[in-house]
């Protein structure tokens, strides 16, 4: 598979007149991909039933005769207004009960039915239309499921579909009832009529009950991308994709994938540092603008893996946005960083958001490929370099990684349902502990908790896993390499009860969780060796022979049976170092402790070297500027052909 460029293009905002212009400039640029229409459904159907497709098969033409690959995305993330008087129950309701508006985009509910018949109908037409046109190479479902938080609908609809839902997963309200504990505080139903959504309630809802809730809105998800998925591949043989968020986890994006050839995500570096709570200042003001260093190369990783190996940026910053709490442009060069960052990853495609910015509406404040008036903005520049950067490389694959960490979406739920401390979760969780390994140099996959084969690695990290499926636990019985579980890992049933003996509930862990803790921020757990627990420590009552740390006052901190490691706690930066610098030594692999704002990454081919701090970088005999990508041939390690 060729590694491309590609942009995404509205022509429905530019008088017809200026696309082929637009068209001839992005092949110019060295882009081969352009995805449009995602957002059209009010120019496609202006009224019901009156379609107006004639202006999108002249766009597809002219972009598609200049020489561009067309990614066509579905509309059904943008219902016209007329939409709403045929079926006004279609919003989706927040947590208060009052339906979200019309005016913006994502008014939906997942589960009403009268929408998923307008969605296939509007998909079936345009599959009909487009599905064998030469010009449409890929199919892009909906727009970033999930955003603007618009999974969880406590509709009419949505308590309808959980009722039914839960009445197919348990066969009976008593069965339910069991599972959940409702005896406590007198919750027993008697039917699953009297089952209600888990919002409005008194107090919080029972843990269980949310967690069902998250477990069936996850799945109307789901059900909703594969009605799309079964009618356009009916009339196309292209690739369908979805472009997914960053740290969005509302849904388990490893279920919706399924349905999916290519997973792809939507790449905006400055503003996830900006609005990432969980950084502090000097974090923010050090990467400004050129975003954390680790976070994209998480959702690479990850999104690796939800597409089963293929995997594109959607939408790539190209310059400041306009929804962050604090919209700043740049570096010069990251624009392209970014992008080479990503192919080092794997990636096939990386497309920029957007072609020109538009000076109406919502987004007038965020930045092109273009200015408004269509003069080149500074990303064009560097996207025509990665370009013909691109054409001279060989095109190698990433390189197999030596060591994994288990990523599940319904865990990262489970401790958004009972944090038990105010900063927890489990996403911080698994992000440091990916963050302290790439400060060690290595290459990382990500797996799906249902990974069934694990021998590829040397290391498997599995933080805050909260009950283990049975793949995955044959997966380690067979496993040989070095594991480290926890904190927070085997700990509940599915049903959120704490297991019979305790847990934590892992091979090769014999020890019993006898009781947990969370942290504040001013009260660290010190350990014997440096560094602290933060936010989190479990009493694990084990053998002391399986003791291989403790914390200062001599209670277990990490505890060792073979190969098998398991956390008490949730490890400061500096504990994550060490104790990952110990394991990685004793799996026999080699660790490189990268200086800060320093990441590197290996294709078949190459090594990556990407400098995300704001100053220059010299090490190891590179000299890597600031926003400077550096490679060199794997095959022969000291001659850097430098590209900074
Ligand atoms: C994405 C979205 C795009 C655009 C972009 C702005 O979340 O898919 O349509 O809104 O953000 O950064």
């Amino acid at each position: 598979m060729k590694r491309a460029l590609g942009v995404c293009y509205y022509p429905e905002h530019w008088p017809q007149e200026m696309w082929a212009e637009d068209a001839r400039r992005m092949v110019d640029a060295g882009l081969s991909w352009v995805r449009i229409a995602e957002f059209a459904w009010s120019r496609m159907e202006p009224e019901p039933g009156r379609l107006e497709l004639d202006w999108l098969d002249q766009a597809i033409d002219t972009l598609g005769s200049a020489g561009l690959k067309i990614v066509f995305g579905t509309p059904t993330a943008t219902p016209p207004r007329w939409m709403i008087d045929r079926h006004p129950d279609m919003l989706a309701v927040d947590a208060n009960g009052t339906p979200r508006k019309f005016g913006s985009r994502r008014h939906y509910c997942f589960s009403h039915k009268g929408y998923q018949e307008e969605c296939a109908r509007i998909v079936e037409v345009l599959a009909r239309r487009y599905g064998a046109n030469p010009h449409i190479a890929a199919w892009q479902t909906d727009n970033e499921y999930g955003c603007h938080e618009t999974v969880l609908s406590y509709s009419k609809a949505a308590h309808e579909g959980f009722r039914n839902w839960c009445a197919q997963q348990y066969q009976s309200v008593d069965a339910l009832n069991r599972a959940w504990g409702n005896v406590f505080w007198s919750m027993e139903l008697a039917s699953f009529e009297e089952l209600e959504l888990p919002n409005q309630t008194v107090t919080e809802a029972n843990p269980a009950h949310r967690m069902a809730f998250r477990r069936f809105a996850s799945s109307e998800v789901v059900r909703f991308n594969r009605l799309q998925c079964r009618i356009l591949r009916q009339h196309s043989r292209a690739p369908l994709l979805h472009n997914y968020m960053g740290q969005s986890t509302s849904f388990d994006h490893f279920e919706c994938g399924q349905d999916l050839d290519i997973a792809s995500w939507d790449s905006y570096p400055l503003g996830f540092l900006i609005n990432r709570t969980d950084y502090d200042d000097d974090h923010k003001k050090r990467y400004l603008r050129q975003g954390d260093p680790d976070f994209q190369a998480f959702h690479h990783d990850l999104y690796r893996a939800v597409g089963r190996g293929r995997w594109w940026v959607m939408e790539q910053q190209p310059g400041p946005v306009n929804w962050a709490q604090w919209n700043v442009a740049p570096l010069p060069g990251m624009a392209r960083l970014w992008a080479w960052e990503a192919f080092a990853h794997g990636a096939e495609v990386v497309s920029y958001f957007r072609w020109r910015q538009a000076p109406f509406a919502q987004e007038q404040m965020h930045a092109g490929l273009l200015r408004p008036d269509s003069a080149a903005a500074p990303a064009l520049g560097e996207a025509a370099q990665v370009a013909a950067e691109l054409a001279e490389m060989p095109d190698a694959g990433t390189a197999q990684a030596k060591v994994a960490i288990v990523f599940d979406y319904p865990s990262v739920w489970a401790w958004e349902v009972q944090p038990q401390g105010q900063d927890f979760s489990g996403f911080k969780l698994l992000f440091d502990m990916y963050r302290g390994l790439r400060a060690l140099g290595q290459d990382i996959d990500i797996l799906p908790p249902d990974a069934s084969d694990l021998s590829a690695y040397e290391l498997v990290v599995i933080p805050g896993l909260f009950t283990l499926s049975d793949g995955l636990r044959a997966a380690l019985a067979a496993y040989k390499g070095y594991v480290l579980h926890g904190p927070r890992s085997g700990v509940r049933n599915k049903d959120f009860c704490i297991p019979a003996g305790l847990g934590p509930d892992l091979p090769g862990v014999t020890a019993t969780l006898a009781r947990s803790e969370s942290l504040p921020p001013f009260a660290p757990m010190k350990l014997a060796a440096p560094g602290n627990f933060v936010k989190w420590f479990d009493h694990l009552e084990a053998d002391p022979q399986q003791v291989a740390e403790a914390t200062a006052d001599g209670q277990p901190a990490l505890l060792r049976a073979g190969n098998v490691y398991c956390l008490a706690g949730w490890p400061d930066p500096e504990a994550c170092q060490r104790i990952l610098k110990n394991l990685l030594a004793e799996a026999g692999l080699e660790a490189a402790e990268m200086p800060e704002g320093l990441r590197q990454r290996s294709t078949q081919s190459h090594r990556f070297f990407f400098n995300y701090a704001d100053g220059p970088i010299e090490w190891q005999g590179r000299s890597i500027p600031a926003a400077g990508v550096y490679w060199q041939s794997l095959a022969d390690d000291r001659s850097g052909s430098a590209n900074a």
